[in-house]
């Protein structure tokens, strides 16, 4: 059976979305920047006993090489035919927009923006040979509105989001789908490993303190299991005709129904309201 190939896969999201995949009798091509990393995807797929529907490529999103030699290796070994990709290898940075360093924000672009689109360039022309593909994009509830602390993933996530919704007019006469799963807050390791930049003398450091104590009591303690996102990934590659979007979880299908229905002012003032920061002044 053709196969997939998945961004990202040594932790989270893209890990659990390798396991959902070969049980369904996938096969998996699972990337991942650094084989050294490989250690949690190894167990969870021999202990799943999918081991043998899974080859792993080193693949950095960020790297043309890099790109050019996984593809090169995942379509040799798929005989030239690929069902789909997951782009789902992404990273995030916490801080005031003032605070945060151009070159986290460039690598945060660079990984969530330009990662999806030179790996999609590279698969195009096989997937439009075949007249067949299917383009996953992890994307995030952070696509549906502004968010504090959070400026450089929020325009990542929107900007990804407006190439998934003009891409298909160009793909689609193909016969490529392009789908965007877009989840709310599940506890994976992205919460931990992304920097959170907090000069000592911001000017914005009673804010970021205090939006901190809420992500890490509020947000994460309500996060939920990842693997919730896995089989919603798998559902939009089996689908005959799939969703364009997967909002996933309460709170992202909350954010995609209230999306574009509300002034934006008011919207700021409610976010606002729920986090509590009309209590915080500089
Ligand atoms: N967790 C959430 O609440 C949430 C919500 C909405 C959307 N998302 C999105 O879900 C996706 C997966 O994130 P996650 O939550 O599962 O976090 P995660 O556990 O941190 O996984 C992120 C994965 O991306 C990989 N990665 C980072 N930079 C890469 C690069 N240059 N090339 C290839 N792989 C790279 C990481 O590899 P290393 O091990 O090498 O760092 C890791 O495997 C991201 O796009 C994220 O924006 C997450």
């Amino acid at each position: 059976m053709p196969g997939v190939l998945v961004t990202g896969t040594s932790s989270g999201f893209g890990l659990h979305t390798v396991v959902e995949l070969a049980r369904r009798g996938r096969r998996v091509y699972a990337t991942m920047r650094d084989l050294g990393r490989r250690g949690a995807l190894d167990s969870a797929i021999a202990d799943a006993g999918v081991a043998s529907r899974v080859d792993l490529v080193r693949l950095d999103v960020t790297d043309p090489d890099s790109i050019a030699s996984g593809v090169g290796e995942v379509l040799a070994g798929a005989g030239g035919h690929l069902d789909a990709v997951v782009h789902n290898a992404g990273v995030a940075v916490g801080g005031a927009f003032e605070d945060v360093p151009e070159a986290e924000a460039r690598r945060v672009m660079e990984t969530n923006f330009w990662g999806v689109l030179r790996l999609t360039r590279a698969l195009l022309p096989s997937f439009r040979a075949q007249r067949h593909g299917r383009i996953v994009i992890v994307s995030s509830n952070s696509a549906y509105a502004g968010e504090p602390a959070n400026s450089i993933y929020v325009a990542s996530k929107w900007a990804i989001e407006g190439f998934a919704e003009s891409l298909p007019f160009e793909v689609g006469p193909f016969g490529i789908e392009v789908v965007l799963v877009e989840p709310g807050s599940y506890k994976t390791e992205i919460w931990g490993s992304s920097p959170r930049i907090l000069p000592e003398k911001s000017a914005y450091a009673t804010m970021m303190r205090h939006l901190e104590k809420v992500i890490d009591e509020k947000v994460l303690a309500s996060a939920r299991d990842p693997r919730e996102v896995a089989k919603v990934i798998a559902d939009a590659i089996d689908a005959s005709r799939p969703r364009f979007r997967y909002p996933v979880g309460p709170d992202a299908w909350i954010g995609h129904v209230a999306r574009g229905k509300l002034p934006t002012r008011l919207q700021r003032f409610l976010v606002s309201r729920l986090l509590g920061l009309h209590r915080v002044r500089p």
